[in-house]
């Protein structure tokens, strides 16, 4: 078979792909570390990896290692199997964090479906069948399957999906006040992404999480973080309920958790995991040894020494180096974020910069209206980081 060229592979994707996504003009071949090559050979400097999931860089040596290893042992069994592998990841993940037990799935929606399941079978068994509502916020992101597409805001400008679970009220994000306003004896849980990521790279206050856990205590309500662009390492702190200083009750996890491998995972305190029972939940690819030989080799590459503190570093890098472009040039109107997931407001149409930063040489995606999001692998070198840099201010310059 002769190898079809970019152009070739992009048309024919239109015709026989499910129209999800807008299409790219490039098409990837492979990547090694923080770099990423298409079909021709051009290079490209990854700061998209993959939307914060290739967070070990592209090919990385330990995961390459495990998924050699593991494969050929055993990827797969009864979910309700306990494994070495499924047990070692657990156990890696109730010493490192604030939870206790480890529901897996493959992916950032299941867990979160896996909290809110976990958390109204909570308010259900411990306050009654009355207790089901959920609180969320506006411009949420938390998946696109129908539990966590009915706590996504987006779902106002969705009707066609409609009916979405009842019972889900959107208080604005960073606004406590506009929460207790929305609070009742029905409220089961509330869902807060601690960094806005799709809704714009937006973080919350210190103080508002402080407030939601707060409420939660005094009222009995279950507070789930959702995790799932945050954790594993992406705010320079294994988990971002660290960087904030507030526990949850439960976690939603999955992207960076694999480093490109699909897995995630429902982290939960002890009180509400213990809701879910034999026959309430389960999955048949969740827990799988070889997503879980995987996570558990991604968690102990994060938890190496230095590893966090190259992600705080290069993210003062990048943080400095933007505020710098924004004094030389007047394109960027706001830079948001927190470590290694950054929002770049520009007074230029974000997807015109995109594809300007991809003919030269970076990778990044948007997020929210008009926002460059950056979430380059964790492994980033501060070179990388300036070279980013470079050429981000050389595209905006180009484009005055
Ligand atoms: C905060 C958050 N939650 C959930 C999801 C859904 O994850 P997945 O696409 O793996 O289902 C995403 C994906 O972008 C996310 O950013």
């Amino acid at each position: 078979m002769t190898h079809p060229n970019a152009q070739e592979i992009i048309e024919k994707a239109k015709d026989v792909l499910v129209r999800t996504y807008e299409p790219q003009p490039v098409v990837l071949d492979h990547g090694e570390g923080c770099y990423a090559y298409d079909t021709d050979g051009k290079k490209y400097l990854d700061f998209a990896a993959g939307i914060a999931v290739a967070s070990l860089g592209h090919a990385n040596p330990a995961i390459l290692r495990t998924l050699k290893k593991q494969a050929a042992r055993l990827m797969a069994c009864q979910a309700s199997y306990a494994t070495q592998e499924k047990l070692e990841a657990a156990q890696l993940l109730v010493d490192n964090t604030c939870f206790d037990m480890i529901y897996f799935s493959n992916s950032g929606t299941e867990s979160v479906e896996a909290t809110l399941k976990c958390a109204r079978k909570w308010a259900y068994d411990t306050k009654g069948p009355h207790c089901n509502e959920i609180i969320a916020f506006r411009n949420s992101f938390h998946g696109r399957t129908y539990g966590s597409a009915s706590v996504t805001e987006k779902r106002m400008s969705q009707p066609f999906f409609g009916p979405y679970i009842e019972g889900v009220h959107f208080a604005t994000f960073n606004d406590l006040s506009s929460v207790k306003a929305l609070v009742s004896d029905k409220t089961a849980a509330i869902i807060v992404e601690p960094v806005q990521g799709e809704g714009g790279l937006t973080p919350a206050d210190p103080a508002f999480l402080k407030g939601l856990r707060k409420l939660c205590d005094e009222k009995n309500i279950c507070l789930i973080f959702d995790e799932v662009q945050t954790g594993f390492g992406r705010l320079g702190t294994f988990n971002s309920y660290e960087a904030f200083k507030v526990e949850p009750d439960l976690a939603a996890w999955a992207k960076g958790m694999g480093g490109g491998f699909p897995v995630g995972a429902m982290a939960a305190k002890r009180k509400f995991g213990s809701a879910i029972v034999v026959g309430t939940h389960g999955t048949t690819y969740g827990g799988n040894p070889l997503a879980c030989a995987v996570a558990a080799t991604v968690v102990k590459q994060i938890l190496k020494r230095g590893f966090l503190s190259n992600v705080r570093k290069v993210s003062g890098v990048l943080f400095d180096g933007l505020k710098q472009i924004q004094r030389e040039s007047n394109k960027i109107t706001e830079i948001r974020g927190m470590g290694l997931m950054i929002g770049v407001d520009t007074n230029t149409n974000c997807g015109d910069l995109l594809k300007a930063l991809q003919k030269n040489g970076l990778m990044a995606t948007k997020a929210g209206q008009n926002t460059l999001r950056l979430t380059p692998p964790l492994i980033l070198k501060e070179e990388q980081a300036h070279e980013a840099l470079g050429i981000i201010g050389k595209t905006l310059k180009e484009m005055d």
